[in-house]
């Protein structure tokens, strides 16, 4: 019988779909550290703390008490309402449980609301730098991701004019993320009620708010939810989670809040969940509850942690000629701008040209872990992103090594 060969094919969807860049500069890091290099990881986005035992008590708890079966879709309702409850109390955005869904983590909470109101062609507008997985979405619904950059003496943070200025007809959606992954710095309430005002006067504009870090501040500055804003509470849909601010990025938890509009989006996102993962995982609910009900301590406890961190690389990296480090107000990242050392040479002879040049260079020779600006949007390409979520030993350490190496990079215009 004749041997039919075949390959399977894959969707142009799946072929054309990029990694995470810090998803790889981690499995990178894991494969030196395999090989027996001693490697400094400023790579990982997620906190080196333990999840807190009170909030894996109540996970355990539930599971011995049989909580194992299917769950409503957009979550218990125990669990929303404590998120309703602490979106009101904390946020000021006027909800209840029915507008929210609790997802596999807030990456899916983000793409079940753009899954939800984007169609293919229509425009979505990221403030960039931004996360990595945003223009992957958007990509994914068949958007077309409209970058707009900030400039870096304001911090990468987007004015009204810029704001103004991006907004079209095709429009479908504007993401904002403050404090900011990978800026590590965050808006104003009233640089942010300032965006809200452009906002205003264009309704065919859905806001998506990612406020994973807001818990995570070292500056005086107060976190403001752009959903608390009477004028944009139809249209806003607040994303959160559990990853970062208690330590659970492993349990993939996080929520949409969409109270608009008597919880359209709310329903197409659980219409959508249902038909993919149906809810996320039973026991964790009670979890959920725990963690933002009573842990406040806890959180408060790895802020300060992260806080003394921010302020020791800051002064570390400020302290390298050369480099130019905007201090950290928030989130665990620092975003420095490297561009002085491109169109120099290593001393193992690689050419640093660019932000992902610069990076590979900096793991190959000195064993340095950062993640490339330009993932995060071509304006990042200036800089890289580290990552504070790390002991003060590892930090001193790593500083002292990109001291150092970035000491032997001959600069042609130094
Ligand atoms: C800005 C931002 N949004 C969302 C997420 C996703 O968080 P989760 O782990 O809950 O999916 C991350 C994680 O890195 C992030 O940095």
């Amino acid at each position: 019988m004749a041997v039919v060969s075949s390959s399977v094919r894959l969707s142009d969807r799946a072929r054309t779909l990029k990694p995470s860049a810090t998803f790889a500069v981690t499995a990178r890091v894991k494969t030196l550290v395999a090989e027996g290099k001693d490697v400094i990881g400023f790579g990982a986005g997620e906190p080196d703390f333990d999840t807190p035992e009170p909030i894996k008590e109540a996970a355990i708890a539930a599971l011995r008490d049989g909580m194992t079966g299917y769950q409503p879709v957009p979550g218990r309702p125990e669990a929303r309402a404590a998120i309703a409850r602490k979106l009101q109390r904390e946020n000021g955005i006027e909800c209840g449980p029915d507008d929210i869904v609790i997802s596999v983590g807030a990456k899916h909470s983000l793409y079940l609301a753009l899954q939800a109101m984007v169609n293919p062609g229509q425009e979505v507008i990221v403030a960039t730098p931004g996360w990595v997985s945003y223009m992957a979405m958007v990509g994914l619904c068949g958007g077309t991701t409209i970058e707009v950059p900030g400039a870096t003496e304001n911090d990468f943070k987007l004015t009204p004019a810029q704001l103004e200025a991006a907004i079209t007809p095709q429009t479908r959606a504007f993401i904002i993320n403050s404090p900011s992954n990978p800026c590590g710095t965050m808006y104003t309430p009233d640089e942010l009620a300032e965006l809200g005002d452009v906002l205003a006067t264009h309704p065919q504009v859905a806001i998506i708010s990612d406020e994973i870090y807001e818990k995570l501040i070292y500056a005086d500055v107060a976190h403001f939810s752009l959903g608390s804003l009477p004028a944009l509470r139809e249209r806003v849909i607040t994303i959160n989670g559990l990853s970062k601010a208690y330590a659970m990025t492993g349990w993939r938890l996080g929520y949409a809040c969409a109270p608009g509009d008597d919880g359209v989006v709310a329903k197409a996102m659980a219409r959508l969940q249902g038909q993919m993962t149906s809810h996320a995982t039973s026991f964790a609910f009670p979890a959920i509850v725990d963690a933002i009900e009573r842990r406040g301590d806890e959180v408060e406890r790895m802020r300060r942690t992260f806080g003394e961190r921010a302020t020791l690389i800051h002064a570390r990296l400020s302290a390298v000629p050369g480099v130019v480090c905007p201090r950290p107000t928030g989130a665990f990242y620092v975003f420095p701008d490297v561009s002085a050392f491109y169109g120099g040479r290593t001393p193992a002879g690689r050419v640093i040209d660019t932000s992902v040049a610069f990076a590979e260079a900096l793991l190959e020779e000195a064993h340095v872990a950062v993640v490339p600006g330009e993932a995060f949007g071509a304006c990042g390409g200036t800089h890289v992103r580290l990552s504070f979520a790390c002991g003060t030993e590892q930090i001193e350490e790593g500083c002292r090594r990109i001291t150092q190496w970035l000491a032997t990079i001959e600069r042609p215009q130094a």
